[in-house]
């Protein structure tokens, strides 16, 4: 595609093609070239904590199974029958140690083994062998709780592929020494919006909150103010695609919004870096290429009562469903080792903040809504973004964590990253 030749010269000098937003050709290539290669999010481990536990998800447009086996073990299956490929099970999430095909009944166990097979005798008289038709079984690992899959079976490990995020990761994952868990089902909703959008405003657009959410600073939701708002650091790992944005607001407490006790924790849980960087980041706000988001951030309920202050965080799948199209995955995590009375207000903070009635939730759908079929249009996906903000940062040399980190928290650094990985995936040849 001619568009992907030029555009790594392109996004060196700070453009990107608008048209990469919303366009039919791209998602064909998505599909395969980046969904079929990557590292994708499943679910975390506390949706299916008992055996026979499974919720079903997505690969591009790929359904799987990730299901807990009756050994304790984490399955992930292709949810198709391997008979003739009906969808095998049909709900998003439930407890069930086999799957029955409702079109001619092969039974399958939830670890994928074909185990059952009408008429095997009196039909297929000894010819088909059972072991080699149970599910198509996907590659899966983890990280702290966090299950990934790969389509490929030659990826490189999870580990390798995270490459050093980990550390900007446990931000989220280790409040405690125990972690953190799902605070029910994701909320679900479709959208109108093209999943890079969401990934990138996710990978540290400080730049829009000022503005969008402008009514959480005037109503005194958030324990910062708009003017010292650019402060703060910008991370991304290189070639890997993966970023954050860690804001920084002088003279609030060290992790403004969490308990002491989980604090007295962390000093344990986190190495002298993390705990260095975390104590003052007020907000983060991170991506794991391509579309798995997350972000933290201290908020008061109550406006302007400090005391109500709360620490919440979600995280949230971008699942591309078409080109500018999706649906929504938006769970709030909860820190295990906390009390059940700070586990209700930090959810309650966060669906007054985000899930499908969210404040915030709203003004970013209706903006990425409006720019994805914008960007569709006849003439407008001819243009060219400006990504030039923060070009000639120099990188920090002492960071703590790993990757390259900039002394800003309102830049596009970390954008010029994410489409260059993009671009290494979809116009590889
Ligand atoms: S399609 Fe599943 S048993 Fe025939
Ligand atoms: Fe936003």
């Amino acid at each position: 595609m001619k568009l992907l030749e030029t555009m790594g010269d392109a996004i060196k000098n700070g453009r990107v093609p608008s048209r990469i937003f919303n366009d039919p050709e791209i998602w064909e290539l998505e599909k395969t070239k980046l969904f079929g290669k990557v590292w994708s999010f499943l679910g975390h481990e506390s949706e299916i904590p008992q055996p026979g536990d499974y919720v079903t998800r997505y690969i591009a447009d790929n359904n799987i199974i990730l299901a807990r086996d009756e050994h304790g073990g984490i399955k992930a299956n292709l949810n198709m029958c391997r008979h003739r490929g009906n969808q095998i099970c049909k709900a998003e999430m439930g407890n069930s140690s086999h799957f029955r095909c409702s079109y001619h009944g092969w039974v399958y166990k939830n670890s994928g083994e074909l185990v059952g097979v009408p008429f095997l005798k009196e039909g297929y008289d000894g010819l088909l062998d059972r072991g080699n038709f149970g599910l198509v079984s996907i590659r899966v690992d983890s990280y702290e709780g966090l299950i990934f899959g790969t389509l490929d079976k030659n990826a490189p490990t999870l580990e390798e592929y995270l490459g050093g995020f980990q550390f900007y990761l446990d931000i989220y994952l280790k409040p405690g020494p125990n972690g953190v868990e799902v605070y029910g089902p994701p909320d679900r909703w479709a959208a109108e919006t093209d999943w890079k959008i969401c990934a990138e405003n996710f990978s540290g657009d400080g730049y829009h909150t000022p503005v969008a959410h402008q009514f959480g600073f005037a109503l005194g939701y958030f324990p910062s103010s708009g003017t010292t708002h650019n402060l703060g650091w910008a991370v991304h790992i290189p070639d890997k695609g993966h970023a954050i944005g860690l804001g920084h607001t002088p003279g609030l407490p060290p992790f403004v919004g969490y308990p002491d006790a989980l604090v007295q924790h962390m000093k344990h849980t986190l190495s002298e870096g993390q705990q260095e960087l975390f104590a003052k980041t007020r907000t983060a706000v991170g991506t794991v290429f391509p579309n798995l988001s997350f972000l933290i951030q201290p908020f008061s309920p109550i406006p302007e009562e400090k005391a109500s202050t709360v620490r919440f965080c979600t995280m949230r799948l971008w699942h591309p469903t078409g080109a500018g199209k999706m649906e929504m995955y938006s769970w709030c995590l909860v820190p295990r080792d906390a009390e059940p009375e700070y586990k209700e207000r930090a959810y309650e903070a966060y669906t007054l903040a985000f899930g499908q009635a969210g404040t915030f939730e709203q003004d970013d759908f209706e903006n990425w809504t409006n720019l994805t079929r914008q960007v569709g249009t006849s003439l407008g996906r001819t243009l060219e973004f400006p990504y030039q903000m923060g070009m000639d940062l120099t990188p920090v040399t002492d960071f703590p964590g790993p990757g390259v980190a900039v002394d800003r928290y309102v830049t596009e650094n970390n954008f010029r990253n994410q489409w260059a990985t993009w671009l290494s995936y979809v116009g590889a040849e």
